[in-house]
């Protein structure tokens, strides 16, 4: 950005925001090294840039922590916040540092925001997430992080697995020696686990992703392991 980008076609006093998932969601799960964020805090505050988080995906204790942003120790200026906010009741939020909140009450307005259900919806989630939620997300997560670590090398096609407590990306390749992507394998991979009572979805061109509710068991998370270990062989 700064060698590049800031000297030939976008100016640094002209960006008023970078918008960054702390960990990609449709992008394929893809978790960044930290020095990745701690040079986009760095060249943000270098050039007066606001730093916003998207934590649509990632946030709610989705990775183990209440927000992805945790795994990498930096904090954004903005973060925004939906999906498992409410537990599938519509909410979304902005929140930001006081002193980026400037504007006068009325002036970020929208027809349905802050809608009473949602909001005790959202309270309760939250609660629940204190409880004992983002602990079971972190627990469930890297107890399955620890299954399917073995994967990559027991499976020709299985390229890359990765994550952060319950946001965990399958990566599928044709074969190890040109590790080029299979987004057709990937297809039908959801596919082969639908028919056995797995729903997965994939993510970017060939990962599948677990997106699993929080509340998921041991034996649930090994239930979709034991059926995408069936369904391996079965792409060969
Ligand atoms: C990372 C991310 N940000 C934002 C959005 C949009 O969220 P919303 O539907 O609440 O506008 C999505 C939707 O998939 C998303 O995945």
């Amino acid at each position: 950005m700064e060698d590049t980008l800031f000297k030939t076609i976008l100016p640094a006093e002209e960006v008023a925001a970078i918008v960054v998932e702390p960990i990609q969601g449709e992008g394929g799960y893809l978790v960044p090294p930290a020095k990745f964020h701690e040079e986009l805090r760095r060249v943000a505050d270098k050039y007066g840039i606001l730093l916003i988080h998207d934590e649509v995906q990632s946030g709610m204790g989705r990775t183990g922590k209440m927000f992805a942003s945790e795994h990498f120790g930096v904090s954004p200026d903005i973060v925004t916040i939906a999906k498992g906010i409410a537990s599938g009741m519509p909410l979304a939020a902005t929140i930001a540092r006081a002193d980026v909140m400037t504007w006068p009450p009325g002036a970020h307005a929208s027809t349905f925001g802050g809608n009473p259900v949602s909001i005790a919806a959202a309270l309760t989630t939250i609660e629940l997430l204190e409880e004992e939620l983002v602990e079971n997300s972190a627990r469930i997560g890297a107890y399955m992080l620890d299954r399917m670590s073995t994967w990559t090398k027991k499976y020709e096609i299985v390229g890359d697995v990765r994550g952060r407590g319950l946001m965990i990306g399958i990566e599928l390749i044709q074969n190890k020696s040109s590790k080029e992507r299979a987004p057709e394998l990937r297809d039908k991979l959801e596919q082969l686990a639908f028919e056995r009572g797995l729903l997965v979805l994939g993510a970017g061109p060939n990962t599948i992703r677990l997106c699993p509710p929080l509340v998921i068991t041991k034996e649930q998370a090994n239930f979709a392991m034991d059926t995408l270990e069936q369904c391996f062989p079965l792409l060969a």
